[in-house]
């Protein structure tokens, strides 16, 4: 069954090129969400985090909790973050890594989660509970060069109670390359959009209640739709 509520998307683009293959993965992805008739926004983190890295909360701190350091970041977490429905990072795979601006995102991101923060507990409610997903550009298609990346995010979705619903690695080096890849990641990451939330999401422990095969297809010969989204398939 089609989830057909209207949702945000919000792509946090972190390539210091803002004509770049992980931004042109963001805006493909960006269309798909709204031809599924969701709202969708890109926002380039290097405009909104220029105030520099975490520095020791200690000294960093104002007396009443808040970050000192000033720049948008406190903002675009209240106002961008918090109301989106999926968080969808954008980043070009440097090192075997993040871009540093997303990675000092998620770094600068404690200090409005910590306890002293005066408005933590909203804050914390703001950033969780979502659909996430990764867009990554790289030079390599070496499957092994994206899994620090994959590992990373999957934590980090894992922590903030986020469902990591898809990855998309498209393979380019100059700007905009990623359009001549074989494998066509701008397609991938337009239907990616799509389905955001559609999609069916598993994360499994012990204890878990679940059919035997995913698609009630298989289990049925009824729709092609996750049978854990029905209770009595
Ligand atoms: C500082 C730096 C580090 C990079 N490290 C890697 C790497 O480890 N593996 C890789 O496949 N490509 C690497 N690349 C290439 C980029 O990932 C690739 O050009 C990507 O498409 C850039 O995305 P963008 O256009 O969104 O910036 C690196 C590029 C730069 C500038």
């Amino acid at each position: 069954m089609e989830d057909t509520l209207r949702r945000r998307v919000l792509v946090v683009s972190s390539s210091p090129r803002p004509d770049g293959n992980s931004r042109a993965l963001g805006e493909a992805l960006l269309e798909g969400a709204q031809e599924a008739g969701h709202e969708g926004d890109l926002a380039d983190l290097n405009d909104v985090m220029r105030g520099g890295f975490l520095r020791d909360c200690r000294r960093c701190r104002r007396a009443d909790g808040s970050c000192s350091i000033e720049d948008d970041f406190e903002a675009f977490l209240r106002d961008r973050v918090a109301p989106a429905d999926a968080i969808v990072y954008a980043t070009p795979l440097y090192w075997y890594g993040t871009a540093a601006v997303l990675k000092n995102y998620f770094d600068r991101m404690v200090c409005f989660i910590s306890g002293s923060y005066p408005h933590h507990e909203a804050m914390t409610a703001g950033l969780t509970g979502k659909r996430s997903a990764l867009l990554l550009s790289s030079e390599e298609r070496f499957p092994g060069a994206a899994l620090g990346v994959i590992a990373q995010l999957q934590e980090v979705s894992r922590y903030l109670h986020h469902e990591f619903v898809g990855v998309v690695n498209g393979i380019g080096n100059k700007r905009g390359e990623v359009a001549l890849d074989p494998l066509d990641p701008l397609a991938a990451a337009r239907d990616l959009g799509r389905r955001m939330f559609d999609l069916y999401y598993s994360d499994f422990d012990i204890a878990s209640v679940r059919p035997n095969a995913v698609w009630a297809r298989a289990a049925s010969n009824a729709h092609d739709v996750a049978v854990g989204v029905y209770e009595d398939v």
